[in-house]
């Protein structure tokens, strides 16, 4: 079914993904995106719902409009929470970090589940993505500017849908060193 993947198991997986911030210009196929958002559906699901919906979107010169518009307004979320703005001040600093594809997940319900349901099936997503050799970074500094009115027309977004996840994806540029984690805080461990 894979057009590309790597032999490698779950936990191997889990722990080859990485937020990639570089990237090649190689496109990402519409075939390998629907295998991405099989594996996306595929995750648990309160209440079997499957509130997801989503939008795809490898326009060039729309990320670009994308990054522009949400770069100001992600400086004044960092601003609001007394955070210092880093690179979103920059012209030239694209929050997408030049991927060829951006992958919004999407709802119009409202449960209380709807989010948690969207990022586990962004999980599934990332981790399919990264055994097809696929980088892959969640950009939340987008969230702001994909939801509002202006950006969701252009995208074709009903407005009645709310952007929960952005993801962006691509063949990535060089290697990505692991992230350090610290080991689990277990409160209880019961017998
Ligand atoms: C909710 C969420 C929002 C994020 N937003 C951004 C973002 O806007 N830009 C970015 O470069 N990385 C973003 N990240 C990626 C994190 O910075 C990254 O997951 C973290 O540094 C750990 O690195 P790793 O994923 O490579 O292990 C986001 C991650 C999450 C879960």
């Amino acid at each position: 079914m894979l057009e590309t993947h790597v032999e490698m198991t779950v936990f191997e997986a889990i722990l080859a993904r990485r937020c990639v911030r570089s990237y090649t210009a190689q496109a990402v196929s519409l075939n390998a995106i629907h295998i991405l958002l099989e594996a996306a559906v595929h995750a648990p699901t309160a209440l079997h719902e499957e509130p997801w919906a989503f939008a795809i979107i490898r326009d060039k010169q729309l990320l670009k409009d994308i990054s522009d518009r949400a770069k100001p307004l992600f400086v004044q979320e960092l601003q609001r929470t007394g955070r210092a703005p880093g690179r979103f001040t920059e012209p030239n600093f694209d929050i997408f970090y030049g991927a060829s594809t951006l992958v919004l997940i999407c709802s119009k319900q409202t449960g209380h589940f709807v989010a948690a349901d969207c990022w586990l099936a962004a999980e599934n997503l990332m981790l399919a993505a990264c055994a097809m050799e696929l980088g892959s970074c969640v950009i939340g500094a987008a969230l702001t500017a994909l939801n509002t009115p202006n950006i969701k027309v252009k995208l074709n977004i009903p407005e009645e849908f709310s952007i929960i996840v952005p993801i962006i994806l691509g063949y990535p540029s060089g290697d990505t060193p692991p992230s350090p984690r610290r080991k689990p805080l277990i409160l209880t461990l019961t017998s």
